[in-house]
């Protein structure tokens, strides 16, 4: 993936993180948060907080900490949360029918303007108010309508044609849940999700726990 900034990936992956931590300070009225408060919330150290958010010019005060709501502002705008993007979610099975069905992402400023399926059975209904088109319209659609993002919901045989698809019709950027890499060009940003990772995480950190309580046993 072609990149336009030194900022490392790490970095812009921690940054969701903290927004969604000062989201949670915000709704609970606090005004102000230091390094080493918000370091005991997120889990990483305040002297990697401080590193973070020096990269995009500091925004702290010394002897003060960090205003809340001007961080939660200063991170939205870093992160383009303040703006909309056009997407389209293609697979309209249990997957991509809850993530149609999840508002929040709409609220985040990622709002579905159409659905597709090759399933004639889906094709023609409505799902949280938005049309489910037959996949043969998804090329011209995406053109049509200058769509930002994909999300690819179909099973992994079917990925790569869609992505095709959908960088014919001009997409920037794919979110591709199936369980299969994309060939794409470097232009095109491509987000691959693994719930299956994370899980795999917990059963790891289970056997850790367990093999460390046995050790002690004896
Ligand atoms: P599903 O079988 O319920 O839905 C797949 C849908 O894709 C069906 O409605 C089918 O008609 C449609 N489809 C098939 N070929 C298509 C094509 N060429 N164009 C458009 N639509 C097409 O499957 P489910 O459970 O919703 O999973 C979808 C995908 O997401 C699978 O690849 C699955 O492995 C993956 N998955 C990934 C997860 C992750 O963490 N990344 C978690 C759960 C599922």
């Amino acid at each position: 993936m072609e990149r336009f900034s030194s900022i490392s990936m790490a970095v812009v992956r921690r940054l969701p993180k903290y927004y969604r931590y000062l989201g949670e300070l915000k709704k609970n009225d606090v005004k102000r948060v230091s390094s080493q408060e918000l370091s005991r919330i997120t889990g990483f150290t305040a002297s990697q907080i401080r590193q973070d958010l020096n990269c995009f010019g500091g925004f702290g005060q010394q002897g003060y900490g960090y205003n809340v709501d001007d961080l939660y502002q200063n991170i939205s705008n870093i992160l383009g949360l303040n703006k909309i993007y056009k997407t389209v979610i293609v697979g309209m099975g249990n997957l991509g029918q809850a993530i149609a069905n999840y508002s929040f992402f709409e609220k985040s400023g990622f709002v579905p303007q159409a659905l597709f399926d090759v399933n004639p059975k889906l094709i023609g209904l409505k799902i949280n108010d938005i049309r489910v088109h037959d996949v043969e319209e998804l090329e011209d659609f995406v053109r049509e309508n200058n769509i930002d993002i994909g999300i690819i919901c179909t099973p992994k045989s079917q990925c790569q044609k869609v992505a095709e698809s959908l960088v014919r019709g001009g997409v920037r950027a794919i979110w591709n849940f199936a369980p299969s890499d994309i060939n794409v060009s470097d232009d095109i940003i491509v987000e691959n999700v693994h719930l299956s990772e994370s899980l795999f995480t917990i059963s790891y950190l289970l056997k850790e726990k367990e093999e460390v309580l046995k050790s002690k046993k004896f």
